[in-house]
């Protein structure tokens, strides 16, 4: 593994007006495509296994394998039965924020991508499913759509080679929980998007009940470089088991935050060597590896490799790669809370522990944080988690509580600190509860 950066799916941003057809042609864009169309789809399958490419939507299960569960066999995906490919562009995790500058900047790689992915998995129709409130970005995935129907790339006998796809830009509605991956088939079918109960899973009985793959907008991008290079390639970058290069977020106290294209397996420190470091004068307190629902991390951690693996062994998950920096003027408590209240705000209520749970986790936590509880509120507030983790019915009611437990971890003393004081030692009069308090009054 090298310890610069990797430019690939970031390499054209800073170009003229990349986000164009004429652009993204001339830095080679679409000749991936016609190598892809010269394949068995079921060859371009077994490269993208090859590649050892993982989801890069949080969860980092391989790609390839995934599309390998989409029943080729007209007799067992329910005769003629259409397959769907389905784009995750929902991105709207706190601190999450590579799928968008990717869009913006290059939407035409997503849209190959889609070609390639669609045509791999046999599917004649595929979506992309964008956050709402970002219309920048669905305009200009529209435009890059309506280019490429134009240019021959989209529609029917792509390429003249008689497979024809439709692609639907669609943009959600503003819920997170419709960036889970079946809530997200609800609310593309129209109804409410809530989680649906698995089995079935997608690849059997997706969207409209068929077999559908759904995949970050990041993980399909990356298949256009892989067909373009070859899997040897992508499997040289990164670490054992997490192969290629990915983008890591770097937001918060940090000097030049932004995207950066990296190998899997770089750590927090080289990354921070390459933005600058910590704002001037400051020191690191705590940060996300993946997220708000990846459980924190500390300057302990600095040279953690920035792989699925390493960063498991290390408490939390590599998640979306959100690297969301604090420093020492930041009160973890307050932070904490903030995410807790979004949680609550996002739950769908469809299950009773995170509709419920997430409500007592606010009142807890806003209690500590105006130093107006006792230390029993501490084990009350890892009770609660407890009765959320491993039973809720989706991932966003486990993640609410890894803020909330890996803070208590690290950083008990500094809830004890905001008892002792009756209130927030690190700004007392702005304490979230004191000032909720006020606005009522
Ligand atoms: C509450 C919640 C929100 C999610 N939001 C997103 C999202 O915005 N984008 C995304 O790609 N995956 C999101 N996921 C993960 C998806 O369910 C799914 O694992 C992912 O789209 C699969 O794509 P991948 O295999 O390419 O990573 C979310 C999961 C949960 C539980
Ligand atoms: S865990 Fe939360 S978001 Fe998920 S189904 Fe239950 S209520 Fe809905």
């Amino acid at each position: 593994m090298t310890d610069t950066l990797t430019p690939v799916l970031s390499d054209t941003w800073d170009a003229q007006r990349p986000w164009t057809l004429p652009a993204y042609r001339d830095a080679g864009g679409y000749q991936a495509l016609d190598t892809a169309l010269e394949m068995e789809p079921s060859a371009v399958i077994d490269l993208v296994k090859e590649s050892g490419l993982r989801g890069r939507g949080g969860a980092g299960f391989p790609t390839g394998m995934k599309w390998g569960f989409i029943p080729q066999d007209p007799e067992k995906s329910g005769g003629d039965k259409p397959k769907y490919l389905v784009v995750n562009a929902d991105e709207s995790e706190p601190g999450t924020c590579k799928d968008i500058p990717l869009m913006m900047a290059n939407p035409h790689v997503l849209v190959e991508g889609v070609i390639i992915s669609s045509y791999a998995i046999r599917a004649n129709h595929a979506f992309i499913y964008v956050r709402g409130e970002v219309l920048h970005v669905v305009r200009r995935l529209q435009q890059a759509v309506r280019e490429a129907y134009r240019a021959g790339h989209l529609g029917t006998d792509i390429h003249g080679s008689g497979y024809d796809l439709q692609v639907t830009v669609h943009a959600g509605a503003g819920a997170y929980i419709c960036g889970e991956e079946t809530a997200l088939l609800d609310s593309l079918e129209g109804l409410r998007g809530q989680p649906r109960l698995r089995p079935p899973f997608p690849a059997v009985a997706g969207l409209y009940a068929a077999p559908t793959v759904i995949n970050n907008v990041e993980s399909i991008a990356s298949v256009v470089p892989i067909v373009k290079n070859g899997a040897e390639w992508f499997a040289s970058m990164g670490t054992e088991k997490s192969k290629g290069m990915t983008l890591y977020s770097l937001s918060g106290h940090v000097a030049r935050p932004g995207q950066f294209e990296a190998p899997l397996g770089v750590t927090l420190r080289q990354l921070l060597d390459l933005a600058g470091g910590v704002r001037a004068g400051h020191r690191l307190k705590f940060w996300t590896p993946g997220g708000s629902s990846t459980p924190i991390l500390t300057d302990e951690h600095l040279d953690v490799p920035l792989d699925y693996e390493a960063v498991g062994a290390a408490g939390s998950m590599l998640g979306t790669k959100a690297l969301q920096i604090f420093d020492e003027t930041t009160c973890v408590v307050r932070a904490v809370l903030r995410w807790t209240e979004f949680y609550k705000h996002e739950s769908c209520g469809k299950c009773t522990p995170c509709r419920e749970g997430t409500w007592w986790l606010v009142q807890t936590l806003a209690r500590l944080e105006a130093g107006r509880g006792s230390e029993q509120d501490l084990e009350t507030l890892l009770d609660q988690c407890d009765n959320i983790l491993g039973r809720a019915f989706c991932a966003l009611g486990d993640g609410a509580t890894s803020p909330i437990t890996s803070s208590i971890q690290y950083f008990r003393g500094e809830y004890l600190a905001h008892l002792e004081q009756g209130g927030c030692p690190f700004d007392p009069a702005a304490s979230t509860l004191f000032a909720r308090e006020a606005a009522m009054a």
